[in-house]
């Protein structure tokens, strides 16, 4: 267990954004940051960052938080690991107190993949270094590629011994569970080492924690693969992985562009010589999931080919859909014979960044070359090769390079670009329908909120239903005034009134009958205002930053979502409810006005809730002639008609703290 002091030392030491911008890129907007948001996909950012509230929020899919909460959900660590990460990352020391057997168990239980990897990769990298073997095979093997020592340790390569069971040996020894290392791929199903007699690539996520192996064959034994792979596991998905990412994506957030090559090796060597933005996906063409990653950081990325892959033209048509996910790709053509690895090694850094400059191709017009070349006089060809480039182009989101690409490629091809855009034209049109089928198969609308009026679309009710109706609506409205007055008091509870000086807090729930409060309807509005009175009896004044950490996973949402910019106001909420609306607050706005706001908003609807209350019992008097109740109700109604006008008049020219 990590104790309270530690975690609220590493709560106020962190920064969301330094945080944030480990996994996506954020640019300034104003006084926030803003991003594409790495829980949903989505071309146009809408991932926002507030480094003043240390918070941030998704417009487009609503996931927002602290620091703390980001890593919880991106990386799905739990509350302590989260914290530990953070630590670890802030060099702040943990206090721990103690756990217990069960707390132990627990937790290696969520850990142990994790551990066991780092176990095996330091295993590894000791049989590298510190072996006889290990030294003149494989470190061997390393120094005559060129690779320097500090890279090899960056890249936790390693050396594992060709003796059967040797590493499953030494786990075993050292308390890792069997089954553990099988479940990891370490240990085959009969017991030996899976990785034997290989040099081994490590295998970072985005974090840097090992989530699985390659193991490279020395020299050529044709029989056996030249690599072998860790197979899929609950931390390793090969589709969703990019090797190099944890080392690269600095550079590639510097640099703005994401370099892609095939190779493991490929990604080393272009690194070591000071290409340090570049990732590698292992012999396989993209997959979205990899794209998104990539996208994270840079939209722009250069894929450099081998010279003789035979694969190019299988592997150009999986670019389509990094066409698709709108990021801009060239492509750069390597000399015949050579790989990224072996270009760099015998140009050197400067030759070999020249020859990205010059060679480096739109991917359009690189496939455009390409296929022409191979269609030459050639008319059925010709027209082939019309519709696979035309369907490219049309997967491009952006009209504007749409048709600056169409223009270009009808000069290419000579052929008239008016035809070319109708042909356009007609392969987009196919492509929204496929979209637009999916999108109906797999998603609903996450911003329709059933809390949000109008949101849904509702048939008009009409008698009994009419009535129920009427009541939730009338719910829903007091909700939302609640609602309010719980943002002040998360975003402005501790902020002193200078006359009086009392803390807005403080004022609201003095003015606020206790009954009141009993009263409130949403159990999380409750929870906040109990919190609120705990904290203002023990002499303390929550601000919003103590809200937005609370412990409570439901209290700290809620306070990141009042929080942010107004998001959950409808357009014309404002007239409807007289709700002020916080992006329209003029600048001599002050927190006194909207607190007394708050309140009289929030007893406007409680009367009128008790007047909808109080004229049905007039209406159950009346049908038994009951005289006497009905004058008795009639003259509650009115007073609370007239105390309802009075707020009513008072709102927005009220004066706070008397
Ligand atoms: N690959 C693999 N399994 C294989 C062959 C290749 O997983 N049997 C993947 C690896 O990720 C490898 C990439 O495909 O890095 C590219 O293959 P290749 O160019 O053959 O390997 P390099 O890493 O370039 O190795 P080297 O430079 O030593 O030939
Ligand atoms: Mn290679």
């Amino acid at each position: 267990m990590i104790s309270d002091k530690s975690v609220q030392q590493v709560i106020d030491t962190v920064k969301v954004e330094d945080v944030i911008e480990d996994y996506i890129n954020l640019t300034r907007r104003g006084v926030n940051m803003i991003g594409l948001c790495p829980f949903h996909n989505e071309k146009t950012p809408s991932f926002t960052v507030s480094p003043a509230k240390n918070i941030y929020k998704c417009f487009g899919c609503g996931k927002a938080g602290n620091p703390v909460r980001f890593l919880m959900d991106h990386e799905s660590l739990s509350f302590p690991d989260a914290i530990r990460h953070l630590a670890k990352k802030y060099n702040i020391e943990l206090e721990e107190t103690r756990s217990s057997e069960a707390q132990v168990q627990e937790r290696q239980l969520r850990e142990s993949l994790y551990l066991v990897n780092d176990f095996a990769l330091e295993y590894y990298a000791k049989q590298l270094f510190e072996t006889e073997t290990g030294k003149s095979i494989g470190l061997q093997y390393f120094k005559e590629r060129g690779f320097r020592e500090d890279t090899i340790k960056e890249f936790g390569l390693g050396y594992a011994p060709s003796k059967g069971d040797a590493f499953t040996l030494a786990a075993i020894q050292k308390g890792y569970k069997q089954d553990m290392l099988k479940q990891l791929g370490l240990t085959s199903k009969g017991g030996r080492d899976f990785f034997r007699d290989r040099v081994m690539f490590t295998l970072h996520n985005l974090t840097g924690k090992v989530v699985g192996f390659a193991g490279r064959i020395m020299g050529t034994n044709k029989k056996a693969p030249k690599y072998i792979n860790s197979p899929e596991t609950e931390i390793y998905h090969k589709s969703k992985f990019l090797y190099g990412a944890y080392q690269a994506k600095r550079a590639i957030r510097q640099l703005d562009e994401c370099i892609l090559v095939e190779g493991y090796t490929d990604v080393i060597s272009l690194y070591q010589s000071g290409i340090q933005n570049v990732v590698a996906s292992s012999g396989t063409s993209l997959t979205v999931d990899q794209i998104g990653l990539i996208k994270r950081f840079t939209p722009n990325i250069k894929i450099l080919y081998d010279g003789d892959a035979a694969g190019i033209k299988a592997a150009l048509r999986g670019l389509d859909l990094v066409l698709e996910q709108d990021l801009n790709v060239k492509v750069v053509l390597l000399p015949t014979g050579e790989d990224p690895d072996s270009f760099m090694r015998s140009q050197g850094l400067t030759a070999f960044e020249q020859y990205l400059k010059d060679e480096a191709k739109d991917f359009i017009f690189f496939k455009t070359d390409l296929l022409l070349k191979e269609s030459e006089n050639d008319p059925v060809k010709k027209t082939a090769v019309i519709k696979d480039i035309v369907s490219s182009i049309a997967r491009i989101p952006d009209p504007i390079k749409r048709s600056l690409y169409v223009r270009e490629v009808s000069q290419l091809m000579n052929v008239a670009e008016k035809m070319l855009v109708a042909e356009v034209n007609q392969a987009q049109m196919s492509l929204l329908k496929r979209q637009r089928k999916d999108r109906k198969q797999n998603r609903t609308n996450p911003q329709q909120d059933p809390s949000f009026p109008g949101g849904q679309n509702q048939l008009i009710p009409v008698g009994p239903e009419l009535e129920a109706a009427q009541q939730k609506a009338s719910q829903k409205s007091i909700e939302f005034q609640e609602k309010d007055l719980v943002r002040v008091i998360i975003t402005e509870g501790d902020k002193v009134d200078k006359e009086s000086g009392q803390s807005v807090l403080s004022y609201l729930l003095k003015e606020l009958e206790p009954e009141v409060i009993d009263e409130i309807v949403h159990p999380v509005y409750k929870r906040v205002f109990e919190i609120a009175a705990q904290e203002l009896a023990g002499g303390n004044s929550p601000t919003s930053a103590f809200w937005t950490n609370h412990r409570e996973p439901e209290i700290s949402e809620l306070a990141v979502n009042l929080s942010s910019p107004p998001f959950d106001y409808s357009p014309n909420w404002e007239e409807k409810h007289q709700i002020l609306l916080r992006s329209q607050v003029p600048p001599e706005f002050n927190f006194q006005k909207d607190a007394e706001q708050a309140l009289k908003r929030f007893r406007l609807k409680k009367l009128q809730k008790l007047a909808i209350e109080n004229q049905k019992r007039i209406k159950t008097a009346y049908e038994s002639n009951d005289d006497i109740q009905v004058m008795r109700w009639m003259k509650l109604q009115r007073k609370l008609q007239e105390m309802r006008d009075q707020v009513a008049k008072e709102l927005g020219t009220v004066v706070f703290g008397k």
